[in-house]
């Protein structure tokens, strides 16, 4: 029954309403009824206080019953009361009452008793009268004169109006309600529908991405927290069919990348078994498919760098520590490749560095990876040189070159998966458009920025990479 919004908001609107319009009656009525209590008491004191004042004198000689009855009729009459009178001995004289009147018995009312004691405070009763079927409210007050108390003045009144008042008001009340529940039904509905609209379109939406549909859009119709999911879902369903889509070029490119091998090995192995060769041309055939299978192996362990960096980098445990010593270990690794290339190799390192958050061996890809194709990408007789500074709050590392070049349209696009600029060039070199891929990814990852410059006076090309100092907690 509570499983959609809309009925939730319903019964929560009706509970609201019922229990605010209850709980207001009940407290509206109650004061009404304590304001006219209070209201009819006064009355009835007032009316028994002006007859008092008249028949007091008249109570000091023999008592006229009938001139007394005028004066409680009269008086009766005006405040819509029965009014007595007695004396000290609670017997009536005066009636306002004149059929059927009590004059001559004894009245035998707590609130007399109370009266001629003075006892202000008790001198009055409210009490259901099975006669009338109202509440009637009793008030006496004692008559006075030269200290002595003479008699009593009994007023008696039905308050009958309060609760015809009451119940009209409870009828009001009741229908005002009723028109408030059906107006928070109307603006209930509408509003649920405001809310659960989008919701559904929004649910639509994410049944059919889970489907396979990634092109799911869902307009975005108000300023919102739901117009806000809906705008972030709508992002989150762009990012992921972008994602997508790179992951299919990816696969793509790479499944490409493996068949020029893949193909070249089966020609190879095929002609070897179909023709007979001669020894020198078996060797030459084996070394073409040593190559081809290196190529395979490195273009295998790249993919498998590049999926393992697109774990999240804290699953490889960063130290904090001087990269120097790592970085001079892998120009070495370096060195004889320079020099069987006729390439002049230097290196500028400060003798220790500023510690940094870094994963060593990763930090050991960057610099291989830019110094080999510096190297690579570098004629013979051209010069290499590796830079390490440390600045403010960043070590900069500077690979510059005088080789070939990167042609500013390109300065970008090198660091994306497979990218080359001459790609026969890149393949000659058993490059697998890999490595810049690599080395941008490890160095987002340690909090860094990789970018080209042009080499020196012109010619080449320098690749800055600035990896964050660590600032240690009691470091100054
Ligand atoms: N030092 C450099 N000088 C000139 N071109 C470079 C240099 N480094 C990289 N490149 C260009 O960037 C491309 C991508 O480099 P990389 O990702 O390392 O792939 P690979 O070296 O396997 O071709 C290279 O193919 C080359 O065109
Ligand atoms: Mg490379």
């Amino acid at each position: 029954m509570f499983s959609s919004i809309r009925t939730k908001l319903t019964v929560t609107y009706f509970i609201l309403l019922v229990v605010v319009m209850v709980s207001a009656s009940l407290f509206l009525l109650n004061l009404l009824k304590n304001y006219y209590f209070a209201y009819q008491y006064e009355a009835m004191v007032a009316a028994a206080r002006v007859v008092r004042d008249l028949v007091a004198p008249k109570l000091q000689t023999t008592p006229d019953v009938v001139d007394i009855s005028n004066q409680a009729e009269l008086v009766a009459r005006q405040s819509r009361s029965r009014i007595l009178i007695t004396d000290d001995r609670q017997r009536v004289l005066g009636d306002s009452v004149r059929v059927e009147g009590l004059v001559g018995t004894v009245l035998n009312r707590p609130e007399i008793t109370h009266a001629l004691l003075q006892q202000g405070d008790k001198s009055w009763s409210v009490q259901y009268s099975e006669t009338s079927g109202f509440l009637v409210l009793q008030v006496a007050v004692p008559i006075e004169a030269d200290g002595e108390i003479l008699g009593a003045v009994f007023v008696s009144s039905s308050l009958q109006a309060i609760d015809e008042l009451q119940n009209d008001i409870r009828t009001y009340l009741l229908l005002i309600t009723l028109l408030a529940i059906l107006t928070a039904g109307i603006i209930g509905r509408f509003l649920a529908r405001k809310i659960t609209g989008p919701i559904r379109s929004l649910s639509e939406a994410t049944e059919k991405m889970a489907k396979g549909d990634l092109s799911q859009r869902v307009p975005v119709r108000s300023r919102d927290e739901i117009g806000r999911l809906t705008r972030q879902f709508n992002e989150m369903a762009a990012q992921l069919q972008e994602n997508t889509r790179k992951l299919k070029e990816f696969v793509a490119n790479a499944s490409h990348e493996m068949r020029t091998p893949l193909t070249s090995l089966n020609i190879l192995v095929k002609s070897m078994r179909d023709f007979p060769l001669e020894p020198e041309e078996r060797e030459e055939f084996l070394d073409d498919i040593d190559q081809e299978l290196e190529r395979l192996i490195r273009l295998v362990e790249n993919l498998l760098d590049l999926t393992r960096l697109d774990k999240l980098a804290t699953e490889e445990t960063m130290t904090v520590a001087d990269v120097v010593p790592t970085i001079r270990q892998t120009l070495e690794m370096l060195q004889k490749k320079a020099k069987e290339k006729q390439i002049e190799f230097h290196s500028i390192l400060p003798a220790q560095a500023a510690p940094v958050f870094a994963v060593l061996h990763q930090i050991k890809q960057v610099v291989f990876n830019l110094v080999d194709n510096a190297i690579k990408y570098t004629p013979a007789g051209g010069r290499v040189t590796v830079t390490l500074t440390q600045e403010n709050d960043c070590l900069k590392l500077i690979v510059t070159d005088n080789g070939v070049g990167i042609p500013e349209e390109h300065r970008e696009k090198v660091f994306e998966r497979f990218y080359r600029v001459d790609k026969a060039r890149s393949r000659e070199q058993g490059g697998t458009g890999l490595g810049l891929a690599i080395v941008q990814e490890i160095v987002r990852n340690h909090g860094g920025r990789i970018w080209i410059e042009d080499g020196p006076d012109g010619k080449g090309s320098s690749f800055v990479v600035t990896i964050p100092r660590a600032s240690l907690p009691a470091a100054e």
